[in-house]
């Protein structure tokens, strides 16, 4: 991977090596994209069309996808895409654009030489396009294609995953770099495109993407689609099932299958008010509608904010509104991600550490300081286990991704160590003024993808160098390129937390019987209640818990996930039974892994995790998989991760 375009560019012999060779390291250029092969600096992709027919029972999408670019370099005459798992068919450009060209017929497509090169486990293959020389001002190619089980984005569910168990279900989970498994595209978040889309269906089935949806469509199994602001290829998004929508406000609903629809909207009603909170504090909410689309739950991740349709666990359907700080989130990556983008995912944390920021802002305003500032501790307290755990170099917000997969290297350093330095930002130059600047910034790179180094001259010139003496460049320094968590930081502090702290000691202590502890405490209080408790416990104990709170049957999915790690922590048997269960039904990454990885540190806790897995795997997304074996096999050769949920056992 840190090849980039080496062996495409035919220049194998130069490059190889770049890197480490012999120890030394080869600093990271800021701004190139390690993780494509797309060659960006020769042609830019600026519109993508898509004619796609997605067959849930053959669990495959093939079609057209058409892209639109301009040849920035007049000489070159290769076009480089990326893919991963793509079988093409066919390329063809029109025939129009060719210099010399006789034919006037806009709609004549002549065949063009491409090959693929040899795939990289992480980043696929380079898709080499020949081009004959053009002096259209923008030049289109359309190539046939269709995808296969290793096309590791999609998600394909049989009828029987789904709630509904009706019809089959198709999801795509394209951040970081999973795009290029569904559409052949320079995939690269550097890149940004306007799309439009059709696609086809079997009849009953509603087809959604991230785009202008239209909530009165009929399902005919027809749909057409317009993304008409340019965003990178993380950000296309589509997913097919029996869902139905609600309105939950003017501007905002929900899509979900029939039997979570209610539940759902009931949970997700405040997403106006959400909104309304982000336009007065970061401008205008700039893409027209704001949909949720709750996902099976084997999504996993908690939210994914696909523009115009946030994609959402079910796991936040807590049934109290708690665990609503993850749309609130997805909500603010339409402003930080969406409209400002990273440029590179060495830059995740321009997209997520300003999110949390933006996040905790809106939970303090639509639902009060104490809970944001509740959900901040939590955030520190999650940030410093990992901290335990990561390499220095991993701590740094700008991190090296070289040769590794981005979508396994995922920590809470980007998402709370990034919160804290704009908290700190926030603390040093006054709300007023850090206000102002983040406006601006938004307004100074809408619909723009910006490195961390271009983030850190607008940050001089708005704010260091505008209020000197404040902050200086070495204090920001050490937050961007530096271990842990900096000295001058400002830390969350919550005085909710403080009764449950002395209840916890009590209680440990014998002085106070369970049942006399938590009244009126929040789904925050009870996670800290659980997460602060010493690693060993007696069984007895656990059962007085479990009988005052019922935390073995609860349905909120967060305090299910802080219980299960005493449970298994203390081979609290009772709540196994439960745990296998969650294990089987929920796919979100963050709240299974820790529970696979705590399992397999004991010999009882390896054979439950490898039974329960065995069953639980065929229905996990590729990703998930790929990241669970990491856990329960280690060592194993790649497994198949092949997404069609046919493989696994039972
Ligand atoms: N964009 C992320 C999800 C993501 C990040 C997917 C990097 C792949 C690579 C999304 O906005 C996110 O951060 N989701 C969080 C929820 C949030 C409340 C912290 C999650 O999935 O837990
Ligand atoms: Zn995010």
């Amino acid at each position: 991977m840190a090849l980039k375009h080496c062996c495409v560019a035919g220049l194998l012999l130069l490059c190889a090596g770049m890197r480490a060779h012999g120890g030394e390291i080869t600093p990271i250029e800021s701004g190139l994209d390690y993780h494509s092969y797309a060659n960006v600096d020769q042609f830019r992709v600026t519109h993508l069309e898509l004619d796609l027919r997605v067959d849930l029972p053959g669990k495959t999408i093939n079609g057209i996808a058409a892209l639109e670019f301009k040849r920035l370099d007049p000489s070159a005459n290769q076009l480089v895409l990326d893919t991963k798992g793509l079988m093409v068919n066919d390329v063809r450009q029109k025939a129009t654009d060719v210099l010399g060209a006789t034919s006037k017929n806009q709609t004549i497509w002549v065949s063009r030489p491409f090959h693929m090169e040899k795939p990289d486990p992480i980043l696929g293959s380079a898709l080499v396009i020949e081009l004959p020389p053009s002096r259209k001002p923008v030049e289109s190619i359309r190539i046939d294609y269709e995808t296969t089980a290793a096309s590791t984005a999609l998600q394909w569910l049989t009828a029987k995953q789904t709630a509904g168990r009706h019809k089959g279900f198709l999801y795509t989970q394209s951040q970081p770099i999973g795009a290029r498994t569904w559409i052949p595209l320079q995939d690269t978040p550097a890149v940004r495109m306007t799309y439009k889309a059709k696609v086809h269906t079997e009849s009953g089935v509603l087809a959604v993407m991230s785009a202008d949806n239209d909530p009165t469509v009929k399902h005919k199994g027809e749909y057409s689609f317009i993304m008409p602001q340019p965003i990178p290829s993380y950000l296309i998004a589509l997913a097919v099932g029996d869902i139905e929508f609600m309105a939950t406000g003017p501007r905002t609903g929900v899509y979900a299958e029939k039997p979570v629809l209610k539940a759902a909207a009931k949970e997700f009603a405040d997403t106006e008010s959400m909104i309304e909170t982000a336009e007065k504090l970061f401008g205008p909410y700039r893409w027209g509608r704001y949909d949720i689309l709750v996902m099976p739950p084997s999504f996993p991740v908690g939210g994914m904010e696909n523009p115009r349709l946030s994609f959402i666990t079910p796991t936040v359907i807590a049934g109290d509104k708690s665990l609503v700080s993850v749309i609130a989130h997805e909500l603010a990556h339409s402003w930080s991600g969406n409209l400002v983008t990273n440029a590179t995912w060495r830059d995740l944390w321009l997209n997520e550490g300003f999110t949390d920021y933006l996040e905790s802002r809106i939970m303090t305003a639509v639902y009060g300081a104490e809970r944001a500032s509740m959900e901040e501790v939590l955030g520190l307290k999650a940030l410093r286990d990992d901290l335990k755990t990561l390499k220095p170099q991993d701590q740094v917000l700008a991190i090296d991704l070289r040769d590794r997969d981005p979508d396994l290297v995922f920590s809470n350093v980007p998402y709370q160590k990034g919160r804290l330095f704009l908290n700190f930002l926030d603390a040093k130059f006054g709300r007023e003024r850090f206000d102002g600047f983040l406006r601006g910034y938004f307004d100074h790179f809408a619909f723009q993808s910006i490195t961390t180094e271009e983030f850190l001259g607008y940050l001089d010139d708005n704010l260091l160098d505008r209020f000197p003496g404040i902050v200086t460049r070495e204090a920001v320094n050490e937050w961007v390129h530096g271990p842990g968590i900096p000295a001058d930081a400002v830390l969350p502090v919550s005085s909710a937390f403080q009764p449950v702290d002395e209840a916890r000691t009590a209680w440990l202590a014998g002085g106070v019987a369970a049942k006399k502890i938590g009244l009126g405490w929040v789904a925050q209080q009870w996670l800290y209640f659980l997460d602060n408790m010493p690693a060993a416990l007696r069984t007895q104990q656990l059962a007085e818990l479990d009988k005052a709170f019922g935390f073995t049957h609860t349905q909120n999915a967060e305090i299910a996930h802080s219980w299960f790690r005493l449970v298994i922590a203390n081979n609290y048997q009772p709540g196994f039974s439960s745990l296998e269960e969650y294990l089987k039904t929920i796919g979100r990454r963050k709240l299974i892994e820790p529970l696979y990885t705590d399992l397999m540190k004991t010999p009882a806790g390896t054979v439950f995790a490898k039974r329960v897995y065995a069953k639980a795997r065929p229905g996990y997304h590729p990703e998930t998989v790929k990241a669970i074996d990491a856990i329960v096999n280690p060592g194993a050769a790649e497994g198949s991760t092949d997404g069609t949920g046919a493989e696994g056992s039972e």
